[in-house]
């Protein structure tokens, strides 16, 4: 048997495949995964939401050049559609998960753009710190009228229930009541 499969040793396969049998590995990888950002963190300036909003809509360049996340994603009020909406990303998905979702890991045409231009450590905090802010919610006025709406379509459906009862209980009920 060869002792290295590609950059790989035998040992650290044997590592992989143990993780991957394991049925906590989604836990082991999250735990490993937090315990190292936060390591990286340590080494970080504090995560600022105007710094990552600059960022994001490019009023700040980026380190490396990279293009701003705005021409791709919206947040809140602005932002192109190619990628998807951020605007509720903190509902979905923890701190963490978005520090590595923006360092592009695992998504493919980000990687692609990123490639060569890479996020920092560094501005992946600050962005996430933006994205994490829930006044990002979108457009106020719906927002505000969603309970209007809610409560309206509500007696709608209360009126439309009682209706169907009414007329069940003059046909069919009241007919059971008079054969029993
Ligand atoms: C060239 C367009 C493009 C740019 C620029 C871009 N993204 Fe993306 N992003 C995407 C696409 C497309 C996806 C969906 C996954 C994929 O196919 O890569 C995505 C996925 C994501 C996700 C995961 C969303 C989810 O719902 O799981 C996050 C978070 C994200 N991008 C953040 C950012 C941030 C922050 C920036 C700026 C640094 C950025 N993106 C720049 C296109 C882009």
């Amino acid at each position: 048997m060869e002792p290295r499969v590609g950059p790989l040793s035998e040992n650290e396969i044997a590592q992989f495949v143990e993780l991957l049998q394991d049925s906590r590995a989604q836990d082991r990888i999250r735990i490993a995964q937090e315990l190292a950002s936060k390591a990286v963190a340590a080494t970080l300036d504090p995560a600022s939401e105007s710094i990552g909003k600059k960022l994001f809509e490019g009023t700040t360049q980026f380190t490396n050049g990279g293009i701003a996340c705005v021409t791709c994603h919206r947040a809140g009020a602005q932002g192109g559609t190619f990628g998807p909406d951020l605007t509720n990303l903190h509902t979905r998905m923890g701190k963490v998960a978005m520090i590595s979702a923006i360092q592009q890991t695992q998504f493919l045409v980000m990687s692609g753009t990123y490639k060569n231009q890479p996020i920092t450590a560094q501005e992946a905090v600050h962005l996430a710190e933006y994205l994490s802010i829930p006044e990002l919610m979108p457009t106020a006025s719906m927002e505000d009228n969603a309970p209007m709406i809610g409560a309206s379509l509500g007696v709608i459906s209360l009126l439309v229930v009682v209706g169907l009862y009414r007329k069940r209980s003059r046909n069919g009920f009241s007919r059971q009541r008079g054969i029993a």
